[in-house]
């Protein structure tokens, strides 16, 4: 798939991308022909190289292989894919520039981009302009020189490195906006009438028909059947109904995304506020109310596995407040990687590949790849990863402040952070571990642990299958502590719960929640 071609590994000799099909076109002829010039005079050391890249793709695999030493990119016409979004994206790890066809700035619309991208650096020019006379000061300023856009916001105070995160995504037009319903579901309080949740829920025929398809689904387990959403409320609490509406609101809002990963997505979300949920909710029967023991009992956990969350007893040592929505905050902790699909379409694609050459590289030195998805993104948009976009769309739509913090700093939990967060921390390793995104299930480093414990639980049994997981957990606790570490959770989290005890409580609580959360994608499916 790759055109890639790299002339120079050597880490001295600066690198200019020229991402555009390669053919005789005026713009890349006076390119290279500055470049050939520039390189008459220098040493080799300092010779110019470049690499030749056909996609976005393309792009990030050469940044890869030349991360310190990439000083330009010229887009052109012939990348295929949108080339404005890599724009958006790379714009502040190197020197961006695009050469467009006059057609191009005809609409309103690429006059606005192309204004907004101008203000954060990129040089756009014409085709027809781009001359020799155009590159020779772009080369001398930008890839001769040692400066780049990632060292001059490392020069920057927070503040101003703040202002230009925040001018980046005003440049995201598209942040789609509340759903009404859930707008209206959210002003209520759980106490309310069910008349009044009907009267919110009621004139969103798609939302209610999924409300009352999920409470009569077996997972409920209520033994009438339920018609309206005033019995709805009565029945199952307008806690349930909140998440339920929530749920349906934020697919509906996404189902437009033609993107084949979108499934996997909802099942980590979802299996994120599952175990969210789980771990929330006593284990003791007598800690429970009436409402959590409903709850708990959904999951129909054996005897065995209450134990171990009994034993874990994180409902006690990560408690919330009575308001707060440990599901919800699930559900919507990695609302910013949708959002980027939807803002930055190509993204996805060149944080996959990314994705797939660390797995490669790590397997061929006999090691997991164990790394957050939010170190790829910054690697490639310095200072944006799916946490800060997230975080911006849910302050716009004036989400309540734990639940902003959760999607906004679920990958650097402090030890003062709120316990929703850390509770977020866990239900979040524990749901990649099933269903994780957007690296697959072939590469994430927990559902390949999940495995390996499985095969070697079963080669030396022990007395009961639990121990036989367990003693496979604490064969492997070095890898599982380095993949641990690998995917950002802090040492101190496990002063909450031993690393070893909390994987051994998700591989035997995985086979439950992978139950729940498919259960709930098949019924709340438009
Ligand atoms: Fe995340
Ligand atoms: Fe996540």
């Amino acid at each position: 798939m790759s055109s890639q071609r790299v002339l120079s590994r050597r880490p001295s000799n600066p690198v200019v991308i020229i991402a555009d099909k390669v053919e005789r076109k005026p713009h890349l002829v006076a390119l290279l022909q500055n470049l050939r010039q520039e390189n008459s005079k220098l040493p080799p050391e300092r010779v110019i190289k470049y690499a030749v890249c056909n996609t976005g793709p393309d792009i990030a695999l050469a940044l890869r292989n030349h991360r310190k030493n990439t000083r330009m990119a010229l887009i052109g016409p012939g990348l295929q894919g949108n080339g404005w979004t890599v724009a958006r994206m790379l714009c502040k790890r190197f020197q961006v520039l695009m050469a467009l066809e006059p057609e191009f700035l005809k609409s309103p619309l690429n006059q606005r981009i192309k204004e907004g991208l101008e203000s954060l650096g990129v040089i756009i020019v014409l085709v027809e302009n781009a001359t020799a006379g155009f590159f020779k000061p772009l080369i001398e300023n930008h890839v001769l020189s040692e400066a780049s856009p990632a060292d001059e916001l490392m020069t920057m105070s927070p503040q101003e490195r703040a202002q230009i995160i925040e001018k980046r995504l005003e440049m995201v037009s598209k942040f789609p906006t509340l759903p009404e319903t859930q707008r209206k579901v959210s002003a209520l309080d759980d106490l309310d009438h069910p008349k009044k949740w009907a009267e919110a829920i009621d004139p969103d025929v798609l939302t209610r028909t999924v409300i009352l398809r999920l409470l009569n689904s077996a997972f409920y387990g209520f033994r009438s059947r339920v018609v309206s959403i005033e019995q709805a409320v009565s029945l199952a609490s307008g806690k349930a109904i909140r998440e339920i509406v929530l749920a349906c609101q934020i697919r509906q809002l996404f189902a437009k995304i033609e993107e084949k990963t979108v499934e996997q997505y909802w099942k980590h979300s979802i299996a994120t506020g599952f175990f969210a949920k789980l771990f929330s909710l006593p284990a003791e029967p007598k800690a429970q109310t009436p409402t959590q023991q409903a709850e708990f009992s959904r999951f129909r956990l054996d005897d065995l596995q209450v134990g171990l969350l009994q034993k874990a007893r994180l409902w006690e040592k990560l408690a919330l407040g009575p308001k707060q929505e440990p599901f919800s905050g699930g559900l919507l902790h990695d609302i910013g990687k949708i959002t980027m699909l939807m803002c930055l379409e190509e993204c996805l694609e060149l944080i996959t590949v990314l994705i797939a050459e660390e797995v490669r590289e790590q397997d061929q030195q006999g090691k997991l790849w164990a790394s957050s998805v939010d170190q790829i993104e910054r690697f490639l948009m310095v200072d944006i990863d799916h946490q800060v976009i997230g975080h911006r769309l849910a302050q716009q739509w004036e989400m309540d402040a734990k639940v902003c913090e959760v999607i906004g700093f679920h990958h650097a939990p402090q030890e003062t952070s709120s316990n929703l967060l850390k509770l977020m921390v866990l239900a979040d390793l524990a749901a990649n571990a099933l269903f994780p995104y957007p690296a697959l299930e072939s590469q994430h480093p927990l559902p390949r642990l999940f495995e390996r414990t499985a095969a070697l639980a079963r080669k030396r049994p022990a007395r009961t299958m639990s121990e036989s997981v367990y003693n496979a957990t604490c064969a492997q606790f070095e890898e599982l502590a380095g993949v641990f570490a690998g995917l950002g959770a802090p040492p101190w989290l496990w002063e909450q719960i031993d690393f070893k005890d909390f994987f051994h409580l998700c591989y035997m609580l995985a086979p439950k929640l992978r139950v729940a959360t498919l259960g709930f994608i098949q019924q709340t499916g438009a």
